[in-house]
C-alpha cells in the first residue's frame, strides 16, 4: 500500500518505519526539518532500541522516505495522523493544534476514497469533529480512528506485533467497509497472525486509549498508595504486590511501587481525560484520576524527603548522586520524568546534585542546565553522601555494591524503584532505603 504518516515523533517515526518493514511504500512527513534530516539519514532523533537498524534497512529498501512537504502525501491512499497532543499550557486539557493543522494541511492532497486514520491520543469527540471537516473540505475521503498502544523502549515490537488492533469506523456502511479493508491490508501480517481486531464507533475507539492509560496509571498509583500505608505500618509493598499479583484477576504487571509514572503519555492523558469529562458534565466519573495524579506526584516528594532524612534535615551543599533521568529505562525521554523531577527538587534545596543516565543526559540538560551532569556512573558516585536510584536501568540494577562502597563518602542508597538486591547491598555495608519497604 502507499501510505503517508503525518508527524514523525516517537509514534510516527516508529509507525512509518514499521509499515515500510511490513512491505508498504511509506512517506513520513513532519514540519521539523532537523527531524526529517536525521530520519532520512537512517538515524532516529531519539533513543529507541532497534529503531536505527530498522530505519537503515527500510530506507535502503527504497520503501521509506521522509519529507517536510505535505505534497508528498499525495498518491498515498492511507494517511496516518500521528502528531502530538501535549497538555495545554496553564491547563489540563489536550492541545489539539497539531492534529487540526495536520488535517487542514492534508486536505488539499486527499482524493476520493482515501482513508485518513487518526492515531494520536485525543479527547473523545475529536474524531467526529474531524470527520465533519473531511466531509466538508475533502468529500469522498473517509476518517477512521486507530489508537496506538506502543510503549517506549518496545515501540518497534509493539507496532509490528500489537496485542490488539482497534478500529474506530464511520457509521456509513460502505465507508466503514472501505476503511476496515484498508486497515486490514495495512496490518495484514498482524491480522494474519490472529491479532484480535476490535471494531467500534469513533467515540469508543478514542475512549479505549484513554481508558487503557487511565487504568494503567490507576494501577501504579494504587500500589503506590499501598506503599504509603506500608510505610506507616512497617509492611513491605513488594511482598504485598507479589501476593496480590498471583490473583490472575489482579496480575503482577504494573504493580511496581516506586517513584511513580511519568513520560509523554500517562500523566497528560489522565489530566486530559479529567478535563474532557468535566466538559461533558461527567467530571465526577473520573474525579478519582485527580487522586491518582496526586498520589503519583507525592512519591517524588517522598524520595526527596528520604534523602533529607539521611542528611539530617538539610541538603544544602551536600553531595547527592542521582542515577537515572529518563522517565523509564531504555528511553532518553525526560518528559514529566519523576527521576529528573527529583534531581531538580534536590538542586532547588541547595544540594550538589551529580546526575547521570545512560541515554537521557542531553535531553535533561536542555531542560535543566543548572544540574551537574556526569557521563560515568562511577563519577556520579564519587564522594556522594546519598545515592538515589530513580530509573531502574539494567546498568544500575547490576551495580557492584562492594566496589562502589569505596567511592562514596557515605554508603547510603535510596532505591526509588525498589530494583536493587537490598540484601546484597546491605551485606556490602550499605544502608538501603526502599519505597514502601521496611
Ligand atoms: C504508556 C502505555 O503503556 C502505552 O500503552 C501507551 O501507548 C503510552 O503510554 P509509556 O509511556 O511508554 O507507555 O510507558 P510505560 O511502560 O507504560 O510506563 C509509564 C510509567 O509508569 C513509567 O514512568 C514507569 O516507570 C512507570 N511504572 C510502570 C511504574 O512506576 N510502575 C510500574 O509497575 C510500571
Amino acid at each position: 500500500m502507499r501510505i503517508s504518516v503525518i508527524g514523525c515523533g516517537y509514534l510516527g517515526a516508529v509507525h512509518a518505519t514499521a509499515m515500510a518493514k511490513l512491505g508498504h511504500e511509506v512517506v513520513g512527513i513532519d514540519v521539523d526539518e532537523r527531524k526529517i534530516e536525521a530520519l532520512s539519514a537512517g538515524r532516529a532523533p531519539f533513543f529507541e532500541p532497534g529503531l536505527d537498524e530498522l530505519l537503515t534497512e527500510a530506507t535502503a529498501s527504497g520503501r521509506l522516505r521522509f519529507s517536510t512537504s505535505m505534497a508528498d502525501a499525495s498518491g498515498a491512499t492511507l494517511h496516518f495522523i500521528a502528531v502530538g497532543t501535549p497538555q495545554v499550557a496553564g491547563g489540563y486539557a489536550a492541545d489539539l493544534t497539531y492534529v487540526d493543522s495536520a488535517v487542514a494541511a492534508l486536505v488539499p492532497w486527499l482524493r476520493e476514497g482515501d482513508v485518513v486514520v487518526g492515531k494520536s491520543t485525543v479527547p473523545v469527540g475529536t474524531a467526529e469533529r474531524l470527520a465533519d471537516v473531511l466531509a466538508a473540505d475533502a468529500p469522498g475521503s473517509i476518517l477512521a480512528w486507530n489508537p496506538e498502544f506502543l510503549r517506549e523502549g518496545f515501540a518497534v515490537e509493539d507496532t509490528i506485533s500489537p496485542d490488539r488492533l482497534v478500529y474506530g469506523l464511520p457509521d456509513d456502511a460502505d465507508a466503514s467497509a472501505t476503511a476496515k479493508a484498508a486497515l486490514d491490508e495495512a496490518y495484514a501480517v498482524a491480522v494474519g497472525q490472529g491479532t484480535p481486531v476490535v471494531t467500534a464507533d469513533y467515540a469508543t475507539a478514542e475512549l479505549v486509549k484513554t481508558a487503557a492509560n487511565a487504568f494503567l496509571a490507576t494501577k501504579i498509583s494504587f500500589i503506590n498508595a499501598m506503599a504509603e500505608i506500608a510505610e506507616a505500618t512497617g509492611a513491605d509493598v513488594t511482598r504485598l504486590a507479589d501476593a496480590i499479583g498471583y490473583d490472575a484477576r489482579i496480575g503482577r504487571r504494573f504493580l511496581n511501587a516506586g517513584v511513580g509514572f511519568g513520560g509523554g503519555c500517562l500523566p497528560k492523558d489522565i489530566r486530559a481525560f479529567t478535563a474532557r469529562a468535566e466538559e461533558l458534565g461527567r467530571g465526577e466519573s473520573v474525579a478519582f484520576l485527580k487522586e491518582v495524579d496526586a498520589i503519583n506526584l507525592r512519591r517524588r516528594q517522598r524520595v526527596v524527603d528520604l534523602v533529607l532524612d539521611q542528611l539530617g534535615g538539610s541538603a544544602h551543599r551536600r553531595t547527592v548522586a542521582v542515577l537515572g533521568l529518563a522517565f523509564k529505562p531504555d528511553s532518553d525521554d525526560v518528559r514529566d520524568s519523576p527521576a529528573l523531577d527529583v534531581a531538580v527538587r534536590l538542586r532547588g534545596l541547595g544540594a550538589d546534585v551529580r546526575a547521570t543516565d545512560p541515554e537521557a543526559i542531553a535531553n535533561a540538560r536542555a531542560r535543566h542546565p543548572q544540574l551537574d551532569y556526569v557521563d560515568a556512573t562511577t563519577d556520579a558516585l564519587d564522594g556522594a553522601e546519598v545515592t538515589v536510584i530513580v530509573t531502574e536501568w539494567k546498568q544500575y540494577r547490576g551495580l557492584d555494591p562492594v566496589a562502589l562502597r569505596e567511592r562514596v563518602a557515605s554508603p547510603v542508597v535510596i532505591d526509588a524503584r525498589n530494583c536493587l538486591d537490598a540484601d546484597a547491598w546491605r551485606a556490602a555495608g550499605w544502608t538501603v532505603v526502599g519505597l514502601g519497604r521496611p
